[in-house]
């Protein structure tokens, strides 16, 4: 049965297909760089303006060229008119299909949709990355019968996001953290939602498209959707000593404790650290502590689990912030989305770069050479 193959790697573990300048992950170590710099240094002193010209043009920008980027970001923090009017005709639907849905219709009024040059594609990008935000802080608006927020021009993008999603200008400290947010965020290799991307790419299909299947990709509960499954789970688990009887009966019942485990790393997801601290110093401001020492006592819990190379990654803490700024769990995944995009960005510029179709092969292990029955001869 079937024809002769070379050795499976199924869900390609292991398997390099591609050199890339984006980012450096040591799985075993727990390092993690974006274009040669180290995420600690990037999450603590810089901003995600500052790691989106970083990706998206190789190195840290002037004070300049980061004038420049921004600008770019400000000057498309708008949405088409019929833009709006396709999220509300689906404000019930979930915000990751609204995102998926609105970046596809933006593409019929991006002039340069089609051009798959580089710097074209970059100028997507960059538009993208603002226009993602309008979209899923337009669709939250909508779905609650208010109506769009217009971004200020007097905040950032991460202070943008919190202002269009509630009205309300956030305070200096949330800002900060939605930025370190969207930095942790915003690229990691070819994980699914930029391999998917970069398929897409891969058979000189544009820009928006690729952003879509990343979106699509993203969604799932094993890999974009874990922060939303933390929050559900920490509220689940409801007090700290029910952490290890929770924890126990998961794995018992052969599933998983979201927001644990990696394809990469076997160390601590070196990202996790900078939501962590904030998420405990959030937890104590708002008076809900408890959130987050139902998560450390999860982790300690799991700790036997190290030894197989399981450690908390980005979006363990990530879904108690997002609760604690207030933001609904739907939400969360969309913010992945939104940190993501200039990563997304950065590997299909890589691949149209020096492209090659991306078609892997499945070994065939059905039946050969079948006779054809006309069918007034089957039984
Ligand atoms: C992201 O790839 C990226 O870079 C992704 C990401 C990015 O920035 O783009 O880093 C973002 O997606 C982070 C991951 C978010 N997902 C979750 O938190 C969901 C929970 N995690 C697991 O589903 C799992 O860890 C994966 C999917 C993330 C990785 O799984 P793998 O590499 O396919 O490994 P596996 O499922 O084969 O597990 C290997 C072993 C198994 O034990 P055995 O069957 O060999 O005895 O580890 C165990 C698993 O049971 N295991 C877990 C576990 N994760 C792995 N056991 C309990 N809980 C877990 N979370």
């Amino acid at each position: 049965m079937g024809t002769e193959a070379g050795e499976i790697h199924r869900g390609l573990k292991g398997v390099y297909f591609d050199t890339s300048e984006a980012s450096f992950i040591d799985g075993s170590l727990g390092k993690l760089l974006y274009r040669g710099y180290n995420i600690h240094d990037l999450a603590e002193q810089s901003t995600f303006e500052e790691v989106t010209y970083l990706l998206l043009y190789g190195h840290l920008p002037t004070e300049r060229e980061l004038e420049t980027l921004d600008s770019s970001l400000r000057d498309n923090r708008g949405l088409p008119e019929e833009v709006v009017d396709i999220i509300r005709l689906i404000k019930n639907c979930h915000p990751m299909d609204v995102l998926r849905t609105g970046i596809s219709a933006l593409s019929a009024f991006d002039p340069e949709a089609e051009d798959k040059s580089i710097d074209a594609t970059r100028r997507k990008g960059i538009r993208l990355t603002s226009q993602a935000v309008s979209i899923v802080t337009a669709h939250h608006r909508i779905r609650q019968g208010l109506e769009p927020v217009n971004a200020d021009p007097s905040l950032n993008h991460a202070g943008n996001f919190l202002y269009m999603l509630t009205g309300q200008k956030p305070m200096d400290q949330e800002t900060n953290l939605m930025d370190v947010d969207f930095i942790l965020h915003s690229e990691h290799g070819s994980n699914a939602s930029a391999f998917a991307a970069r398929v897409t790419a891969s058979t000189l299909s544009d820009l928006h498209s690729a952003v879509v299947t990343g979106v699509g990709t993203l969604k799932g509960p094993l890999h974009g959707g874990a922060a939303e499954s933390v929050m559900k789970m920490a509220q689940d688990i409801g007090d700290p000593a029910n952490a290890e009887n929770y924890a126990r009966t998961t794995i018992e019942n052969g599933e998983r404790i979201m927001g644990f485990g990696h394809r990469v790393y076997r160390a601590e997801d070196p990202r996790a650290r900078h939501l962590r601290e904030r998420a405990r110093v959030l937890g104590e401001q708002k008076g809900e502590p408890h959130w987050f020492q139902i998560l450390m006592s999860l982790q300690e819990v799991m700790k036997p689990y190290q030894n197989k190379g399981i450690y908390v990654n980005v979006d363990f803490f990530a879904g108690a912030v997002y609760h604690l700024l207030g933001i609904p769990e739907d939400l969360f995944i969309p913010i992945f989305a939104l940190g993501r995009i200039p990563g997304w960005t950065l590997q299909c510029m890589e691949q149209y770069e020096n492209n090659v179709l991306i078609r892997p092969l499945t070994q065939y292990t059905g039946e050969m050479d079948l006779e054809y029955i006309a069918i007034d001869k089957r039984e």
